[in-house]
């Protein structure tokens, strides 16, 4: 069964951290990378540490603090990057160097004024200078979503061959859609001859929304890590949300794929890299929103109050979450007006509720949500009809 783990590599330290005004302090990022240790994932990206002396200082420290997962520290394909890398990691116990190089024509030439050739001899460098200081290694072939297939091969070969035991396929700028980011990695699969020594790993951006499923197109199609972060934070658009690739593969066992984390922990730390970032979570945000376990629609409230599996394919506790809200609205019905009134400890038959729900409407037209306060003053007020 090893083989259907989904390994998953945790970057909010540093994509995530990327986002203006994200910004984190060391302990800070202690405290978050302890966290994500706690929630089961196998590996945290900790930083840049080259960036700057605040991000090396992190990846040192959480290096000394963290015993299970791994730490891994990105650098850039240049000799300097990959030796300041290796010095903060080196408390880690389990340390990986994260480098690489962009491999669409666009960054090949607007970027690097390179050759395709000069690219791959980079790449092949770049791996070969961090096996000397680590046996993991996982190369990044950055715009990969926008780079031809046949010369991705060719670079995903070299460097394997030189060294690599996980090569990353980032679609950088959001660009894929699902199928062309499955048939990319299926693609790699079929015709780089070396693929077996080393696990795919898929990285998506969000630019057109699609981060999450592509990722999951990837992992149908034979990648065995998932590059995401809490909350699917990162650059732009963001990344592809931990929460919910964790819990698709969740609720589609049929796939044959898992991972090893505990999804009770989504909630409370999504929670915490929000207040800690400082960066309010969308309320119809899938599994960690304030809104994904709350139901406001009468049709929605009385399939749910009949049995919750209507309109609910997650326990809230499964995910950590509070447990699922029934919201009045000028679009809730009646039942759910009976529900709240008994709640309250009022028994009205449904003669009465068909009364107060007239009476309902207009307090709730009045205004975005119909608070017990204001229940209680409806029933206050209510006279039995004779
Ligand atoms: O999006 C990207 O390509 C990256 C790489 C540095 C892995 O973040
Ligand atoms: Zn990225």
């Amino acid at each position: 069964m090893a083989e259907n783990k989904v390994f998953i590599f945790d970057t909010t330290l540093r994509d995530g951290e990327q986002v203006p005004g994200c910004k984190l302090n060391t302990p800070e990022k202690i405290a978050l990378a302890l966290e994500l240790e706690s929630l089961g994932v196998d590996i945290i990206e900790a930083g840049f540490p080259i960036s700057s002396p605040g991000d090396f200082e992190s990846v040192e420290q959480i290096s000394k603090v963290i015993t299970e997962a791994t730490v891994c520290a990105l650098s850039r394909a240049v000799k300097k990057d990959i030796e300041t890398a290796a010095h903060a990691l080196k408390y880690a116990k389990r340390p990986r160097i994260h480098t690489g190089i962009g491999t669409s024509d666009y960054h090949i030439k607007s970027k690097f004024n390179a050759t395709r050739e000069e690219i791959i001899e980079r790449a092949i460098q770049a791996v070969t200078w961090a096996r000397n200081f680590t046996d993991d290694v996982e190369f990044y072939a950055e715009d990969a979503g926008r780079a031809e297939n046949a010369y991705l091969a060719k670079v995903i070969e070299a460097v394997i061959k030189a060294g690599a035991t996980t090569v990353n396929i980032p679609d950088t700028t959001g660009y894929c859609l699902p199928h062309q980011y499955g048939e990319k990695i299926a693609y790699l699969i079929n015709n780089v001859s070396n693929i077996d020594k080393a696990v795919i790993s898929c990285h998506c951006h969000n630019d057109l929304g699609l981060a999450t499923a592509n990722s999951i197109a990837g992992v149908m199609n034979g990648a065995r890590q998932i590059e995401c972060t809490i909350n699917g934070l990162g650059e732009r658009a963001g990344n592809t949300s931990l929460e919910e690739v964790v819990m698709i593969l969740k609720q589609h066992k049929h796939l044959g794929l898992y991972t090893d984390v505990n999804s009770k922990g989504l909630n409370p730390l999504s929670r915490l890299v929000s207040d800690t970032m400082r960066m309010p979570v969308q309320p119809n945000k899938a599994i960690v929103g304030a809104n994904a376990f709350s139901h406001s629609s009468g049709i929605h409230q009385d399939g749910f109050l009949k049995d919750a599996l209507t309109y609910e394919i997650i326990d809230p506790e499964e995910v950590g979450a509070e447990q699922s809200k029934i919201v009045l609205t000028a679009r809730s019905g009646r039942s759910a007006l009976a529900h709240r009134f008994q709640k309250l400890g009022f028994q009205f038959n449904r003669n009465d509720i068909d009364v107060l729900y007239e009476s309902f409407l207009k307090v709730a037209d009045s205004k975005k949500e119909v608070k017990d306060e204001d229940l209680q003053v409806l029933a206050n007020h209510y006279q039995p009809q004779p």
